[in-house]
């Protein structure tokens, strides 16, 4: 593209977000930064080359970043003067991983590009880079968010869906963030990659809430297997592929299993056996990975724009933990 041509689209599309309200659009850094992209994808990769998983923990993050006070980066702050950070929450504790990737992300950023790219925007690319290294979807993602100069613990402990939640409690916390249930079966196909802790699931083990029985929506034999490794008491930590037949590949996969009672957790299985809106999208995505991939990136792209600092508010953290001094 001609250098006049991107100035005119520049001015264009800060004209258009101007006029909603709103500041995101994908050129933002194409001038003051126009490596930063790049520089993500590339510390991403090695990353996630050296550990297949880190592809699923960083699309996570943003995931819980965009949930608790918008996408704000807010995730990233560490405990330290009044801030409490959200990385000591209940879905965040012993959990959440991948913030000395983002570090690593931020330090290449800073030396390019110094406080430039936001550490929400980090997020933004460093979940769409993993998606697509592991064989799932593009898209292109709106930029030029800022960073908080807070957390919040408490929306961390209360926005996050829990996954012994019931489906309204779930579809309740994805419409407060102006999601609805498309993005919710949609996104929950992240879980196509990744790993869950035995205390993420063990209650459909054992004694699920209700009947205080196994959770019968759970295949039999599956939850036998399970139950080897994720006892009664202990072994809270141990971890369990979310998606045991292509553990590490971005695929379709998951809502199959969901359709074959082999979703790890509560919260996957009630997609195909609570509501019979979303179990048609499940038989669809299982049916159709491209259906599937095209609703994930326009719902990804809907999730990174909750409410995103712009404009003079909040900063560009040199530092993703702390903020500036
Ligand atoms: C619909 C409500 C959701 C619930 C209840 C939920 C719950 C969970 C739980 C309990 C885990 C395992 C955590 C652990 O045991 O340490 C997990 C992992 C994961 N979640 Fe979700 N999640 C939801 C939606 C999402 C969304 C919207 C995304 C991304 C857009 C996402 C991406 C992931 C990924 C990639 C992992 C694996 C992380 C890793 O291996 O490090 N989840 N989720
Ligand atoms: C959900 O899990 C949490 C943590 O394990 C537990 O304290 C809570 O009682 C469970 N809620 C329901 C409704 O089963």
């Amino acid at each position: 593209m001609t250098r006049t041509l991107t100035s005119m689209l520049i001015v264009l599309f800060s004209v258009l977000a101007l006029a909603n309200g709103s500041y995101l659009y994908p050129q933002f850094y194409d001038r003051s930064c126009p490596q930063a992209k790049d520089i993500v994808r590339s510390v991403v990769a090695k990353a996630v080359a050296k550990e297949a998983r880190m592809a699923a923990s960083l699309l996570r993050l943003h995931f819980h970043d965009c949930f608790v006070k918008g996408c704000d980066a807010s995730i990233l702050l560490d405990n330290s003067g009044s801030i409490i950070s959200e990385k000591g929450s209940v879905p965040n504790r012993n959990s959440a991983r991948g913030f000395e990737v983002v570090d690593q992300i931020k330090a290449a950023l800073e030396k390019a590009c110094p406080q430039t790219v936001s550490c929400a925007d980090i997020l933004a690319l460093a979940a769409r880079d993993s998606t697509v290294l592991t064989g799932g979807p593009s898209w292109e993602i709106p930029l030029g968010r800022r960073d908080s100069l807070g957390a919040s613990f408490s929306g961390s402990n209360q926005n996050i869906p829990a996954p012994n939640n019931t489906f309204q409690t779930i579809l309740t916390k994805f419409k407060l963030k102006g999601l609805d249930i498309v993005d919710f079966v949609a996104l929950s196909g992240s879980h196509t990659i990744g790993n869950a802790r035995c205390t993420s699931f063990r209650q459909r083990l054992y004694k699920n809430t209700g009947n205080g029985q196994p959770d019968l929506t759970l295949d039999q034999s599956y939850a036998a297997k399970l139950r080897q490794n994720c006892p009664r008491s202990g072994g809270d930590q141990n971890l369990f592929f979310l998606d045991p037949v292509s553990p590490t590949k971005f695929d379709n996969s998951y809502y199959k299993n969901l359709m074959a009672k082999n979703g790890l957790l509560s919260s996957d299985e009630i997609l195909f056996t609570q509501n019979q809106q979303t179990m048609e999208f499940v038989k669809q995505y299982a049916a159709n990975q491209e259906l599937f991939f095209q609703q994930f990136a326009k719902s990804m792209v809907k999730m990174g724009n909750i409410t995103p600092l712009t404009g003079k508010n909040g900063q560009i953290r040199k530092i993703c933990r702390k903020v500036n001094s």
